[in-house]
């Protein structure tokens, strides 16, 4: 299965911030946003990953994370001109794709919870064995800023609603999304919605309208966070801080990742660590220990 992480927009709630410097540049606490769904992606199993991005942010994302050979991955890049929907991701990312399966994660999404790995790795494999696509839906106070799932009298999730103002449900489509191949041809069949956007909503609907969406609820022992504003933003950087602290571990920390899944040995984390041993983060991977 290949990997798409999304890190473009216009990152507007968050000006004047992100008039100057991509928002998923910006940090979360102790390391760059977009680590967080590249974590998702490599704890996925998932190694060979398209980053896409504006035009004007793709030279910094370059410079963070390179090929990602030091890392024991591939990392492309490609520009999507103008934010015009997360389905178009898709269309953009085509030949990147190819013929396999494809998993999709917002640069400003991040996810944790006791057994999400093993649900990371579940949903790859599920995908490849019933080539249907799987969503999550995640229960928050503010359906209406999401995707909401609808669901019928037999509690049936019969629609999916792009950010609607009488939500149905309090269940939100997170930014975290597993596609048969089929993908590449449905992203190419939808029209712009009324914002002019090429909606993921769309997307959802259609595989849910030929019974091919799997939808799962995460329960409340996840966390799902998207840091789209500077309150959110604050509250990621509040909430990973106190998880680090209080368990002595590091979330979201790709070259550990690297390492536990065998992309690297330990002699490449050792490399990667002293060029970062000035910082706490360099310190943390100096400290990790050989299997
Ligand atoms: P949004 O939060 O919908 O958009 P945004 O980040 O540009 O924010 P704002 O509303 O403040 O202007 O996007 C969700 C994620 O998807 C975010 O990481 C940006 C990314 N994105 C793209 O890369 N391209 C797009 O066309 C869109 C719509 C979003």
């Amino acid at each position: 299965m290949k990997g798409i992480i999304l890190a473009g927009g216009n990152g507007t709630r968050m000006y004047p911030i992100t008039k100057s410097i991509s928002k998923q540049l910006l940090c979360v606490y102790d390391k760059p946003m977009v680590y967080y769904p590249l974590a998702t992606l490599l704890s996925a199993g998932i190694t060979d990953i398209l980053l896409i991005s504006n035009p004007n942010d793709l030279p910094s994302y370059i410079k963070l994370l390179g090929s990602g050979t030091q890392l024991g991955i591939k990392i492309s890049y490609i520009e999507q001109l103008k934010p015009e929907g997360l389905a178009q991701a898709f269309i953009i990312a085509a030949d990147f794709i190819g013929s396999e399966d494809v998993c999709m994660v917002l640069g400003d999404n991040i996810f944790h919870g006791n057994g999400f790995n093993e649900l990371l790795v579940n949903s790859v494999v599920k995908v490849k064995q019933s080539q249907n696509a799987t969503v999550f839906g995640y229960y928050v106070n503010d359906p209406n800023r999401y995707g909401v799932l609808n669901f019928d009298k037999s509690n049936k999730i019969s629609s999916i609603k792009e950010k609607p103002l009488n939500p149905n449900s309090n269940y939100a489509v997170i930014g975290l999304y597993f596609y048969p191949n089929s993908i590449i041809k449905i992203a190419k069949s939808i029209k712009p919605s009324k914002r002019g956007e090429l909606e993921i909503t769309s997307i959802n609907n259609i595989y849910l309208d030929n019974n091919k969406l799997n939808v799962e609820l995460l329960g409340s022992g996840y966390t799902w966070l998207d840091a789209g504003n500077p309150d959110s933003l604050l509250e990621a950087s509040n909430f990973i801080q106190t998880i680090e602290k209080r368990q002595g571990k590091k979330v979201a920390c790709i070259e550990e990742i690297a390492f536990n899944k065998g992309y690297i040995n330990f002699d490449q984390l050792k490399h990667l660590a002293h060029t970062l041993s000035t910082s706490e983060y360099g310190q943390y991977l100096l400290n990790i220990k050989s299997k």
